[in-house]
């Protein structure tokens, strides 16, 4: 391919918001029940990227992961929560709750909407997904496709492209 100019740091920067978006409320990613901290700073990256919040329980761990894990100069929106079940069961009635899971009756990845209203996204633990009793809660359950032999995807990398599809940005 001929003609391609890769941007450079400067002209990229110029490009870019000079502060940290605002709390747009609109998306969040709700990685609720973390287990491996550099996860959660994956998660923050992406969530810059696409103008999302991320909404994290209240951890002595998870602050010191997501300081460690941010690799931006300036961190995005966090929402620090105490019970992720209560926060989830209110956060119904005012948000489209959406479940990223491996699961039955699942919509696809491709198929998945841009959010249109405030909509919850909600990550499952690295071992043990999305407990049982948050199913509940759930009002749709998006599944990204895999053809390989991985039983799944890194929570961060799924998170990553549920938030691309939501945001519209793909
Ligand atoms: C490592 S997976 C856990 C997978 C599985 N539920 C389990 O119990 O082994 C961690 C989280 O990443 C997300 N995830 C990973 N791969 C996914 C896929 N192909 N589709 C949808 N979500 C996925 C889900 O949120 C899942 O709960």
């Amino acid at each position: 391919m001929t003609g391609v100019w890769v941007r450079t740091r400067a002209e990229l920067k110029a490009q870019r918001r000079r502060r940290p978006h605002r709390c747009y409320d609109h998306i969040l990613a709700a990685p609720l029940w973390p287990k491996y901290g550099v996860n959660l700073g994956t998660l923050l990256r992406t969530c810059d990227a696409v103008g999302a919040c991320l909404v994290v329980p209240r951890r002595p761990w998870i602050d010191d992961a997501l300081a460690l894990g941010n690799t931006l100069r300036q961190a995005s929106c966090v929402h620090r929560i105490r019970e992720p079940l209560d926060w989830l069961a209110a956060a119904r009635d005012r948000a489209a709750i959406v479940g990223v899971e491996l699961a039955d009756d699942a919509v696809r990845l491709g198929d998945l909407p841009a959010a249109r209203r405030r909509t919850v996204l909600v990550l499952g633990n690295e071992s043990d997904g999305i407990p049982y009793e948050a199913l509940p809660l759930l009002d749709t359950v998006v599944e990204i496709p895999m053809l390989g032999t991985g039983l799944s995807l890194n929570v961060a990398v799924a998170g990553s492209l549920a938030l691309y599809k939501l945001a519209g940005l793909i």
